[in-house]
C-alpha cells in the first residue's frame, strides 16, 4: 500500500472509531430490556414506531421452528446485533440472551462490548442476574451506564436506590438525570448537567417519541405546571443530591468506579432521549486490546477481530452456523483473506452479515468497534482471532466462566460412540457448554458444565438432532466451581478434601466443585494455599 494510501486509511479509521460507540445491556427479566432497546431504536430512527422489535420477538415465537424447543418453551435463543445512528455516531447494542436462555453467551457477549448499560427496576432495584452480570462487567473494567426504569410505577425512592449500588456494588454514582415526581406524579427528568427540566407527555405505550418540554429550573411556570408539593420535592431533593454527591468524573466512569445514573420509563420515552445523549457523550470509544503483541490500537492499518459467539442453525432454511466476530482494528472488506491464528490456514470471509433481529443483512465493509457475523461452517472456535497484514495476532481469549450446573452426558448406545464423540467435540469448540472430566480416571463419561439449564437442553437436543445421539444426563449435586490457579501439586498437597468433587477442565486444569458458596468459604479458610478463581485462567 503506498504512504498515502496508508494514512488515508489511517484518517478513516480514526474517523470511524471516534464515531462508534458499542454496548450491552445487562439487566434481570422484565427489567425492561426489550422495551428500552426498542425506544432506543426509536430514537435512532431505526424503527419508527415502537411494537417493532416485540411484534418481531412475538413473531418469532410463532414462525421459528429451527428448534423445537424453542417453539414449545416460546423463547429466543438467538442473540443479534442492532446498529442505528444517533447525532453522527454509529451505536452497536449488543444484544445479551437473557430470561430462560440465560447461558454463556450472555457472558461472552461482554467480552465484545465496550460500555455496559445497567438497566434497573425502580421498584425491585438490583436483582440477581443483574448482579452476576455486574461481576462480568467488572472483570473486564467496563464502564457502567445505570438507566432506573419504570419511574411511571410506584417505585423505592431515588437516593435510596443509589445508595443500594453504591454499597453492594462499591460503585460511586453519579445522577445525570433526576426525576421529578414518581408513579402516577412522575413528570419528568432534571437534566443536572444543562441545569434544565425536561416535562414530558404519555403516549399511547410510548409508540412515538414523547413531547418534550425544555425549562429551567426558575422559570416561573414551573411552579404552576407542577403542583407545590412535586416542586418544593424537587428543590429540595437537588439539594440534598448537589451536598452529598461526589461530582462527574470521565476518567472513573471509564475506569468503571463510577456509574453514571439516569431515571426515567422506557414505557413512556421519559428520559430515553436524554439517556441516549449523555451515554454517547460519556461512553468509551472503541479501544486498545491485549494480544500476543501487546496492545493494539483500533486504528492499527490491518484488519483483525476475534469471534465471541457461534451461533448454529440461526436460520430455520439453511441450518447453517454464524461466528459472531468482533471488529477490533483495521478495515474489514467483504471477501478478504485473512489468517486464523489458532490454525495458522488463510480463510475467505464470505457471505459477511450484519444482522438485525432475524433479518440478514450482506455488509461490504465494517470498522472497530462492529460486529459481523461470517459463514464459515467448521473454522471458527470461540475466541479464536482472525488477522491480516504478515505479523501474527492472536488476542487475549475469552475466559470460561463459573458454571452453576453440572451434569454427566452419557451414551447408551456404543455403536454410535463415534458420534456421541464427535458431537461432544464440536459443540464444546462452539462454546455451547463447557466440558470437564472427572479427576478419577475410571469415569470417562464427559461432565457438561453450564451456567443456564438452557445450554444442557441444547446440547441435548442437538446431539439427537443433529450427530443422532439420543443421550441421558446424570446431573452432579454442585452448584458452584472453582479451579486451583496453583494446580495439582498444591492440591495433592492439601490431601483430602471434604464436601468437594476434583474434576479437570479440558486443558487438564484442576476444578474443585462445591455444594455452596459457604463450603467455598469454608475450604479457603481450611486450606490458605489453594488460590481459587471463579473464572478460568485465560491462555493467549
Ligand atoms: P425484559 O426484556 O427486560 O424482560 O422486559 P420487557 O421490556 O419485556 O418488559 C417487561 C414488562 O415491563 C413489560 O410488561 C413491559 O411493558 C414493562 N415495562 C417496561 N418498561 C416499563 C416502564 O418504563 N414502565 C412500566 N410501567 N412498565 C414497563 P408486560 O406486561 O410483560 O408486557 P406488555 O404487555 O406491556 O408488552
Amino acid at each position: 500500500m503506498s504512504t498515502e494510501l496508508q494514512t488515508q486509511l489511517q484518517t478513516e479509521l480514526e474517523i470511524a472509531v471516534e464515531h462508534r460507540r458499542n454496548f450491552a445491556i445487562i439487566s434481570h427479566p422484565d427489567a425492561g430490556k426489550t422495551t428500552l432497546t426498542e425506544k432506543l431504536l426509536l430514537y435512532g430512527g431505526a424503527i419508527h414506531e415502537a411494537g417493532a422489535v416485540k411484534a418481531r420477538r412475538d413473531q418469532r415465537k410463532a414462525t421459528s421452528d429451527w428448534m423445537e424447543m424453542e417453539k414449545q418453551r416460546g423463547i429466543s435463543i438467538t442473540s443479534t446485533v442492532l446498529q442505528f445512528g444517533y447525532q453522527g455516531f454509529q451505536v452497536n447494542l449488543l444484544d445479551t440472551p437473557g430470561h430462560q436462555d440465560f447461558s454463556e453467551d450472555t457472558y461472552r457477549t461482554l467480552a465484545a462490548a465496550d460500555n455496559a448499560v445497567m438497566l434497573i427496576d425502580a421498584a425491585k432495584g438490583l436483582e440477581p442476574q443483574t448482579r452476576k452480570l455486574f461481576e462480568v462487567c467488572k472483570l473486564r473494567e467496563l464502564p457502567i451506564f445505570t438507566f432506573v426504569n419504570k419511574l411511571d410505577r410506584p417505585g423505592r425512592e431515588p437516593l435510596e436506590l443509589l445508595d443500594e449500588i453504591e454499597q453492594e456494588l462499591g460503585l460511586q454514582t453519579y445522577a445525570v438525570n433526576w426525576p421529578i415526581g414518581t408513579g402516577d406524579r412522575f413528570k419528568g427528568v432534571f437534566d443536572r448537567h444543562q441545569q434544565k427540566v425536561h416535562l414530558f407527555e404519555r403516549t399511547a405505550h410510548g409508540s412515538r417519541e414523547a413531547t418534550d418540554t425544555v425549562m429551567d429550573l426558575h422559570d416561573p411556570r414551573l411552579k404552576q405546571i407542577l403542583d407545590k408539593e412535586l416542586f418544593d420535592q424537587l428543590h429540595s431533593d437537588l439539594e440534598l443530591l448537589d451536598g452529598v454527591a461526589s461530582e462527574l468524573d470521565l476518567e472513573a466512569i471509564h475506569a468503571g468506579y463510577m456509574t453514571p445514573v439516569f431515571f426515567g420509563s422506557a414505557m413512556t420515552n421519559f428520559g430515553v432521549e436524554l439517556f441516549l445523549h449523555y451515554f454517547l457523550e460519556y461512553a468509551l470509544k472503541p479501544g486498545n486490546r491485549n494480544s500476543n503483541v501487546g496492545s493494539i490500537d483500533p486504528s492499527y492499518p490491518e484488519f483483525s477481530g476475534f469471534v465471541f459467539k457461534l451461533q448454529a442453525n440461526m436460520d430455520p432454511k439453511h441450518r447453517d452456523r454464524v461466528a459472531f466476530i468482533r471488529v477490533c482494528t483495521g478495515k474489514f472488506e467483504k471477501d478478504m483473506t485473512v489468517s486464523h491464528a489458532r490454525t495458522g490456514k488463510t480463510v475467505r470471509l464470505s457471505r459477511p452479515q450484519k444482522l438485525f433481529a432475524q433479518d440478514r443483512e450482506s455488509i461490504e465493509e465494517a470498522y472497530p468497534g462492529d460486529v459481523i457475523g461470517l459463514n464459515n461452517p467448521g473454522v471458527f472456535a470461540i475466541g479464536d482471532t482472525i488477522y491480516t497484514g504478515m505479523k501474527k495476532l492472536e488476542y487475549e481469549g475469552i475466559p470460561c466462566f463459573s458454571p452453576e450446573l453440572f451434569a454427566f452426558l452419557r451414551n447408551p448406545n456404543p455403536s454410535k460412540f463415534k458420534q456421541f464423540q464427535k458431537g461432544v467435540k464440536e459443540l464444546q469448540e462452539e462454546g455451547a457448554v463447557q466440558i470437564m472430566y472427572s479427576a478419577d480416571e475410571a469415569k470417562r463419561d464427559p461432565i457438561l458444565a453450564a451456567v443456564g439449564q438452557l445450554q444442557f437442553e441444547v446440547v441435548q437436543f442437538r446431539m439427537k438432532n443433529e450427530y443422532g445421539v439420543e443421550t441421558t444426563l446424570e446431573p452432579l449435586g454442585y452448584s458452584v466451581a472453582r479451579w486451583v490457579l496453583n494446580g495439582w501439586d498444591a492440591l495433592d498437597k492439601v490431601g483430602r478434601l471434604f464436601n468437594t468433587l476434583v474434576i479437570k477442565d479440558l486443558w487438564n486444569r484442576p476444578v474443585l466443585l462445591f455444594k455452596n458458596e459457604w463450603n467455598v468459604n469454608q475450604l479457603i479458610e481450611d486450606h490458605p494455599s489453594l488460590k481459587l478463581s471463579s473464572i478460568a485462567p485465560i491462555t493467549i
